[in-house]
């Protein structure tokens, strides 16, 4: 591979640097474009070509439907790891010692109780209101009871923040539920580990005794797992962007999860499930939904599939097919709702359509029949998404600060009106 490209611009020629990235990827680094060629950019709506940064975290291949966190495969991870392990590797790049994990889940434990102030905030939302708009609010909120900004050269304090976070944000996520329901809002309870904790919280109630299924609470923590990163999708570019004007960690976190509402992001685990009761209530017929989603003249998109970078099976999609499986039989559930998907699925990946663009199911087709079985309502959906995705959108922020990556501000084309005179009212 040459280590220069070479534009050529009106009969002059410009040369950049090629990069070669540990996994063989190739970019054009064009950081001088615009000066060397007095005012030259490139245009790339949606960033389907352009890479924002170099990162460690997380290496995807599309075409190959590979995932990897730190070098480590994300099925190996799924089937060996918990979340909080799979965390702490994503955000500090090594897999933890006993030492250091029991540390990391001591360090969160000790900072698991949220500010009863954050209450006064709760009750001011309708009950109505979507748990994702209130876990933004909340997560924004945090800043004003941890005012200080964190010190990204400072270890400890960079360490601190973290396990702040990974303990506070579950906690206000199941509030966001349990104030929807108009249920009491439960503690965190520190002799849980950290999944088990989240259904406690989501789930108990006071007048009975809480148990938890071991087999459920394995298949949330395997379906966690699967959300932790994914490189630089639209969320956690989000989170970057947001984080690179120097925005607090807990406030550019807070931006990451209204990013990720947007049905054609997380909040697409709440369209399946939407879109596969609507086929169930409509008779089943998924071909009618099949060709709706090929008809250019209806909006309605085969929701939890397609996704930018795979064009190929999304393996958390694989993962979470078989998670499905093995719990509804754990459990002897029978759920028309995963008959349904299956049958979509099968019939989709014949069409010639979803062929000929590469759209497979992807993490979000069958993560909300898990949330489901497990007692999820729909509304709170991408609110598991973004608690899954909450160690990824760290360590991301993390690697942004610590690399001291410029404030981001993407350029634009001008199309609009060239100079023109002010008219009065009685001219115009
Ligand atoms: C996530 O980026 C990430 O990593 C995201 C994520 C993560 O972990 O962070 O993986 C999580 O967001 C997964 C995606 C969840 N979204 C959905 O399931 C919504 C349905 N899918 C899409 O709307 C779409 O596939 C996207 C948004 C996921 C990707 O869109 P792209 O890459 O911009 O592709 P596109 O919209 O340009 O589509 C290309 C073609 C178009 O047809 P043509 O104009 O070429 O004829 O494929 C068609 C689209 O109309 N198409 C679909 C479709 N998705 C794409 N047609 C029907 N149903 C669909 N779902």
């Amino acid at each position: 591979m040459p280590n220069k490209a070479i534009l050529e611009i009106d009969g002059k020629k410009y040369e950049f640097p090629v990069l070669i990235g540990t996994e063989n990827e190739v970019a054009i680094d064009i950081s001088s474009l615009r000066g060397a060629t007095k005012g030259v950019i490139t245009l790339d709506p949606g960033f389907k070509n352009t890479g924002s940064c170099e990162s460690k975290i997380t290496f995807l291949d599309g075409e190959k439907g590979i995932l990897r966190h730190r070098g480590y495969a994300i099925e190996e991870l799924t089937k060996k790891a918990s979340f909080l392990e799979v965390a702490y590797l994503v955000i500090f790049g090594e897999l933890p010692t006993k030492a250091e994990f029991n540390k990391f889940e001591d360090d969160i434990k000790s900072h698991s109780m949220v500010n009863e102030e954050v209450k006064n905030i709760i009750d001011g939302f309708p009950k109505i209101a979507h748990p994702m708009g209130v876990l933004s609010s909340l997560t924004s909120a945090l800043t004003a009871f941890n005012p200080g900004t964190v010190n990204v050269n400072s270890k400890e304090d960079m360490y601190q923040a973290i396990v702040r976070l990974l303990a506070k944000f579950p906690v206000l996520a199941s509030w966001a539920h349990r104030i929807n329901k108009g249920l009491p809002l439960n503690y965190s309870d520190n002799s849980l580990d950290y999944i088990s904790n989240i259904m406690q919280m989501m789930f108990k109630i006071p007048t009975e005794e809480f148990k938890l299924n071991p087999i459920a609470v394995r298949a949330l923590d395997e379906l966690l797992i699967l959300h932790e990163d994914h490189e630089q999708n639209c969320s956690t570019s989000t989170v970057r962007i947001a984080g690179s004007s120097a925005a607090g960690l807990f406030a550019s976190i807070s931006a990451g999860v209204s990013a990720l509402w947007g049905p054609l992001h997380g909040g697409a685990n709440q369209a399946v499930l939407e879109m596969l009761e609507e086929i169930q209530k409509d008779g089943g017929d998924v071909d009618k939904f099949i060709n709706k989603a090929k008809d250019k003249n209806d909006p309605f998109r085969l929701m939890g599939f397609g996704h930018r970078v795979y064009k190929n099976f999304d393996p958390r999609a694989r993962i979470i097919k078989k998670a499905a499986d093995e719990l509804f039989q754990d459990l002897n559930l029978n759920d028309p709702i995963l008959d349904i998907a299956k049958h979509l699925e099968e019939v989709a990946l014949k069409d010639e359509y979803f062929a000929e663009r590469k759209l497979y199911p992807n993490v979000d087709f069958y993560s909300g029949i898990i949330y489901r079985a497990l007692g999820v309502p729909v509304e709170m959906f991408t609110v598991m998404f973004a608690i899954g995705r909450l160690p990824g959108w760290i360590a991301q922020w993390k690697e942004m600060r610590e690399n001291g990556e410029p404030i981001g501000r993407p350029r634009q084309l001008y199309t609009g009106e060239t100079l023109r005179t002010f008219k009065s009212f009685e001219e115009r």
